[in-house]
């Protein structure tokens, strides 16, 4: 059977991006693979954060995946820092991965551009990210489409490794759902929606009914009035087609809105009717945070677990000695 793995960073208000580019993809693995979730809260400390407020979003955003249907009773759910095993094998990673190869990803090299003390793990990130795929041994990542530069590395320094030490690992593929890999910003389609920019075409997953409304029926369109996918001469249209395509589940070819406005309300009343039971189930989650904490403790103690065997092999081929 496939083993699956994917995280979630805490690092800004989870969006409608993350619900459909890879939390949903996530929770529908559940039945048919052995799957493993997480909140890299790590990966929050590689820019400008505030200790309370990562506190705050690590909680929020583990109680929206399980309200996303990431259910603790079928998957291990945990806090990425409560299992040192990924520090630490990150660092054995780091001690396989090369200089150049990091810096050459397109996610470090946009984010550094923006930032004037740019953090030094802000570039080791994504050995630390190979080193969560890795220790659980997983084949299958769903993640976007912005995630694939860093699963491919992935494989790279896997494969590597078990040239040069031995096999150890896995070699891992990403996944991508088929229409929202990547969906874009409502009031700027030739950007990804991203959590960290503030923008009025950001759908946050906790936005009110009536705020996702009003974003989503200001959309940007495109000139003309036909509704056809065409991602390069019609990005608006095409992005709201592949909102409303992955929130239905229906293929674009099904889809007819007549207009550019019937387009626009369809995929409100879309997108709200997903987001209204997952935010009621957030609601009561929220509610008692004692529970969430035990769920994610006993989660922790099953990565754990998990993890131990992997970072020893991996030591061991290394020329570490036991203790
Ligand atoms: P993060 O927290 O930025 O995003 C979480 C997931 O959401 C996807 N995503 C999107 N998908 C479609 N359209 C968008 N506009 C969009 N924005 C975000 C991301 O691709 C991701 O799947 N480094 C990762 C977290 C991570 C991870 C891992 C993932 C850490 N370790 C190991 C997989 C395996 C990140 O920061 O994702």
């Amino acid at each position: 059977p496939s083993r699956v793995l994917s995280l979630f960073t805490p690092s800004g208000r989870p969006t409608l991006g993350n619900l459909l580019g890879a939390l949903l993809p996530s929770a529908r693995l559940l039945p048919t693979a052995d799957c493993v979730f997480g909140i890299s809260d790590l990966h929050a400390l590689t820019s400008e954060h505030d200790p309370a407020r990562l506190r705050e979003r690590s909680l929020e955003l583990a109680g929206l995946a399980i309200a996303a249907g990431i259910d603790p009773a079928r998957c291990v759910l945990f806090l990425q820092s409560n299992v040192p095993a990924h520090a630490e094998l990150s660092y054995l990673l780091e001690s396989t991965a090369h200089y150049g190869e990091m810096q050459r990803m397109i996610q470090f090299r946009e984010k550094s551009e923006r930032q004037s003390a740019v953090r030094l793990s802000l570039l080791t990130y994504p050995a630390l990210m190979a080193a969560d795929i890795l220790l659980y041994q997983a084949t299958d990542v769903p993640v976007g489409a912005d995630q694939a530069q860093h699963v491919e590395l992935t494989r790279d320094l896997a494969a590597r490794f078990n040239r040069r030490y031995g096999p150890v690992f896995t070699l891992p593929r990403a996944v991508h759902p088929p229409m929202a890999a990547r969906v874009m910003d409502l009031s700027d389609p030739g950007a990804k929606m991203s959590k960290s920019v503030d923008s009025p075409g950001t759908i946050f997953l906790l936005d009110p009914v009536d705020v996702v409304r009003r974003k989503i029926m200001r959309a940007v369109t495109d000139s003309g009035t036909s509704v056809a996918y065409d991602s390069e001469a019609k990005p608006g249209v095409s992005n709201l087609l592949a909102i409303l395509s992955a929130t239905t589940g229906t293929p674009v070819a099904e889809l007819s809105p007549g207009s550019y406005g019937a387009l626009k309300k369809e995929t409100a009343d879309a997108v709200i009717a997903l987001l209204e039971p997952l935010q009621r189930h957030y609601a009561t989650l929220s509610a008692d945070p004692a529970t969430l904490e035990t769920v994610l403790r006993t989660g922790a103690e099953r990565a754990r677990e998990r993890a131990a065997s992997t970072v020893t092999a991996a030591k061991e081929a290394m020329g570490l000695l036991a203790a």
